[in-house]
């Protein structure tokens, strides 16, 4: 733990009063709109550890709601033993601010490791503490999962660029190849079937770059417990034969505003890069639905809050995502697959961008866990309509 060396601080600046402004010049917002447009968590709690303001960021650190939060003990969140409440205690103690890193914030609801906390004494509250935290989730994924959009939106024009310049004529070195084909003795045909395979693997990468294309998307309400079952039944009969894959639903969960062939790619991608993590005789895959209340994610350069709170979870016990790819993962080609066009998971990122929706991977060994978070119809929209088959992932997911 750091304790700052300025023992008492200046007088706090206060909001010019708007008689004393310059003319044309706008009153600043108040302190809590200022608070609440920062990107990391920040909150006030009283002399007895009790929240009394949190922002944005810091409901979606603790997964609750302004509302919940203003009033609960921090008790009531986290163990006695954790080490912000000893950064609390020196903050009062030294009436100065403190800094503490790498700190484990574990509790039966909260695990959030690698967290930088800094605390400061509020005068203007006797005890009072402001509080502001950073473990790079959160926000930093938010911002992390903007440039992943700009990454996967560079490989869109790309895309249509390549459908476009490549398709044409690879049809017709596959043509040629196979007229060449039964005219040629029994090497020449080896050749020509090589030519072919390759020009089918390279149209099957184009095709698929070509999911990354600008189209208008429709959004209606979905029962995402009708996709899990497509996704589970898909892959249960293909790339997942194998495995055990558990299901815990909340039934009771409301539909989604999405689109229906878009769950299914993104969920169809989620799946089947845990299949591929785990270990064959081992490998567990789970599938889980839930309902959070209080995950509002702020727009960036809006003042929009969107609610996200239906979470859908694909967990494996397979061995974590590799130290060395977690800060691109959502990037087009990351891939430590021999085969792997690392496509995937930019798809993954570019369709929950489309629907509104926000992704979130927590991975250790042992445990893997992409967290989809997902908007609610808005009110008066249709009731999700009955299941029909999504259309044709066409194997490239
Ligand atoms: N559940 C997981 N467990 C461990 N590693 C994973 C998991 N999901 C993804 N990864 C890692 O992320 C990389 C990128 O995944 P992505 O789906 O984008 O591409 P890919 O699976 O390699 O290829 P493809 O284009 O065929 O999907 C993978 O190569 C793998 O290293
Ligand atoms: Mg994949």
């Amino acid at each position: 733990m750091t304790t700052s060396t300025i023992p008492r601080r200046e007088p706090p600046l206060r909001a010019v009063p708007p008689a004393r402004l310059p003319r044309g010049l706008m009153p600043a917002p108040d302190a809590a709109a200022i608070l609440s447009a920062l990107p990391m968590p920040a909150a006030v709690l009283d002399a007895e550890d009790r929240f009394r303001f949190v922002n944005t960021a810091a409901e979606l650190f603790f997964k609750l709601s302004s509302t919940t939060l203003v009033g609960m003990r921090l008790a009531e969140i986290l163990p006695s033993d954790s080490r912000l409440f000893a950064l609390l205690h020196q903050v009062r103690a030294h009436d100065a601010p403190v800094s503490d890193h790498d700190m484990h914030l574990e509790s039966p609801r909260l695990r959030r490791t690698g967290v930088a906390a800094h605390g400061a004494p509020l005068p203007e509250l006797p005890g009072g503490v402001v509080l502001m935290l950073n473990d790079g989730s959160t926000a930093a994924k938010l911002d992390r999962q903007m440039n992943f959009m700009g990454a996967a939106r560079g490989a869109s024009a790309m895309a249509a660029m390549l459908a476009h310049e490549v398709k044409n004529p690879l049809s017709g070195i596959r043509g040629a190849a196979q007229l060449l084909e039964q005219g040629a003795n029994e090497n020449d045909r080896e050749l020509c079937q090589l030519i072919q395979d390759e020009a089918d693997r390279i149209r099957n990468l184009v095709d698929r770059m070509d999911m990354f294309s600008e189209r208008p998307v429709e959004r209606h309400a979905v029962n995402i417990h009708q996709v899990l079952e497509h996704v589970r039944r898909v892959a249960q009969t293909g790339f997942a034969a194998h495995l055990r894959l558990l299901e815990e639903y909340d039934p009771s969960l409301p539909a989604v505003w999405a689109n229906r062939d878009q769950l299914v790619q993104i969920l169809l991608n989620l799946v089947k890069n845990a299949a591929e993590a785990v270990d064959p005789v081992s490998g567990e895959l789970h599938l889980s639905t839930a309902f959070h209340h209080g995950v509002r994610i702020a727009i960036p350069g809006s003042r929009e809050r969107v609610h996200l709170p239906l979470t859908v979870s694909v967990r494996d016990n397979g061995p974590g995502i590799p130290e060395e790819i977690r800060a691109t993962l959502f990037e087009p080609f990351v891939t430590t697959k021999p085969g792997g066009q690392g496509l995937g998971l930019a798809l993954v990122a570019k369709l929950v961008a489309d629907v509104g929706g926000l992704i979130e991977c927590d991975s250790r060994p042992g445990r893997t866990v992409f967290r989809l978070s997902l908007p609610m119809p808005p009110a008066g929209s249709e009731p999700p309509g009955p299941w029909r088959r999504a259309g044709s992932p066409n194997g490239g997911y």
